[in-house]
């Protein structure tokens, strides 16, 4: 089956099983929000509690913090926000359609690209097993025409993008290259303008005069606000780490691929303080523990790559991406960036205070250097539902879609299910969920055959189902059946707790760190 109706299914399976909907749906929705459901309000704090733990538990020197979503707007002024948080804008006059122009440059790279691997692909399948790709791709006619084309192209886009951006010569790039409205077809393109992202909104009344703030469009300068609140009341040395989870907000004007791009989402952000001159040895430290993190999760080691960054904002000394393979191609779930000093020195200057940390150990004060992890809450979901969504054929010639989520983040833990809805086996079912209830989210049900039952909670993710039948009266034992190997076994009521905790908790996937 093709990626994208790979991608349209898992779209579909999160609304038909409650993970996510889109936002204001019986108004017809409103573009790239979206609200989670019963099931993905589990996995989505799931995600956030693996991640809180994995730094506040596991590491004595970083602490969490929760600050407004409204601040100060000279915040803004001081991080570059207000001046340089800008997407480049252009309009298809005859749709009436408004792109990002360096997306439409960057998916037309995309289509040279597309043209290469067909190639590739066609050769492979031709030459079998004796197919030398890089010998292919070296010295076939089409590839290095269509390479040609595709490397010139992108030398150009960086330039411009390089240079400001050249917004001139990003509109030049597009006519050049014949890009077409996907609705119109036309090129009836207008000038190339910069948009600011960042929403905004007035706080109190107009007869005050009310003051212009923004809806904040990363976490970080929360933290970076507190950094000394925090230094000072939590007596905290360098290096030291601040931790947060929290709402940001980007008038995003392409928004796609479902929950990829949102314009309200959720950031992970730690913002780790440093002595100058150490950051690039804690930079490669951190990106190295970010990895571990993602790859505790079980997808495979070939779901990750890191992108790093050759050109890097002047405020950075080194940046990477932790990219993960999604339907749509490997994506970025996770930015690493070594910031300087940049932020804290800004807010120095457009505060007026001193925010100098005091070093008792060398006896000097600084500004500390800051390495940050930010991750999307939301993407990390999107990325774990695509790596888990399967379509199984089974040995009797029936199939199944299962989500292979890590056992400790799926939303349910465990299903109990009464074989018949008599004979007091349903009461003995409550009897478990009352008594395992208080250690995992467990779901009762008793509706429809034991074999529907399973693949409803295969459908979400439920890790194990229990079922109660004649003999459970007996004998004190349940089935006990696994989600990915559909095995089953016969298990004492009075094991079930320490066994199921033992292979669900987030302390079981931490422990792989
Ligand atoms: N403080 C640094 C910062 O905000 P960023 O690369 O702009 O850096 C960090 O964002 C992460 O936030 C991204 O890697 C991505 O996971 C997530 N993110 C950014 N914009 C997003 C959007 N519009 N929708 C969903 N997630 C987004």
């Amino acid at each position: 089956m093709a990626q994208e109706d790979v991608f349209k299914k898992i779209v579909s399976h999160c609304k038909e099983y409650g993970f996510v909907f889109p936002s204001s749906e019986i108004y017809d929705g409103l573009g790239a929000v979206y609200d989670y459901g019963q099931n993905g309000v589990e996995l989505k704090n799931n995600i956030k509690q693996y991640w809180w733990q994995s730094m506040v538990l596991l590491h004595d020197n970083i602490v969490g913090i929760d600050s407004a979503i409204f601040m100060h707007p000279t915040i803004w002024k001081a991080s570059g926000h207000v001046d340089a948080f800008n997407d480049p804008l252009i309009d298809n006059r005859d749709s009436k359609k408004r792109y990002r122009a360096d997306v439409l440059i960057e998916d037309q790279i995309a289509k040279y690209d597309e043209k290469i691997a067909k190639e590739v692909a066609k050769a492979a399948k031709r030459f079998g097993e004796s197919f030398d790709e890089a010998q292919f791709r070296s010295t076939n006619a089409r590839v290095l025409e269509q390479q040609a084309k595709r490397d010139a192209l992108h030398q150009r886009y960086s330039d411009a993008m390089n240079a400001g951006p050249d917004l001139n010569e990003l509109r030049q790039i597009i006519l050049d290259e014949e890009i077409v409205c996907p609705i119109s077809g036309t090129k009836n393109w207008t000038e190339v303008r910069q948009f600011n992202l960042m929403f905004s909104t007035e706080m109190g009344s107009t007869a005050d005069g009310a003051m212009k703030v923004y809806l904040r469009p990363e976490t970080a300068q929360g933290i970076f606000v507190n950094y000394l609140n925090v230094q000072k009341t939590g007596r905290m040395k360098i290096p030291f780490g601040i931790a947060q989870i929290g709402k940001a907000f980007r008038n995003e004007i392409v928004a796609r691929q479902f929950i990829f791009r949102m314009r309200e989402f959720e950031q992970m952000e730690m913002q780790f303080f440093v002595k100058p001159g150490t950051e690039l040895e804690w930079f490669k430290q951190w990106k190295e523990t970010r990895l571990k993190w993602h790859k505790a999760l079980g997808f495979g080691d070939d779901h990750y790559r890191y992108h790093d960054h050759e050109k890097l904002a002047h405020y950075a000394n080194a940046a990477t991406d932790i990219e993960f393979l999604m339907p749509f191609g490997f994506k970025e779930v996770e930015g690493i960036h070594s910031r300087t000093n940049f932020d804290l020195s800004q807010h120095e200057k457009f505060s007026g205070k001193s925010i100098k940390y005091f070093d008792p150990e060398s006896n000097e004060s600084y500004t500390p250097f800051v390495i940050e992890t930010s991750i999307g809450v939301d993407r990390m979901f999107l990325s774990i539902i695509c790596a888990s969504y399967q379509e199984e054929q089974l040995e009797n010639g029936e199939s199944r879609v299962v989500l292979k989520l890590p056992a400790a983040l799926a939303p349910v833990k465990l299903a109990v299910m009464p074989l018949v809805k008599k004979d007091g086996l349903p009461e003995k079912a409550r009897e478990i969920v009352d008594s395992l209830k208080f250690h995992f989210n467990c779901r009762y049900d008793e509706k429809d055959s034991i074999g529907k039952r399973y693949r409803r909670q295969d459908a979400i993710g439920t890790p194990f189902c229990i079922t109660v039948d004649h003999e459970t009266l007996n004998d004190g034992c349940v089935t006990l059946r696994d989600r990915d190997t559909m095995k089953q076994e016969r298990v004492a009521i009075s094991d079930l707790c320490s066994l199921i905790e033992e292979r669900v908790s987030i302390p079981s996937l931490l422990k792989r760190l």
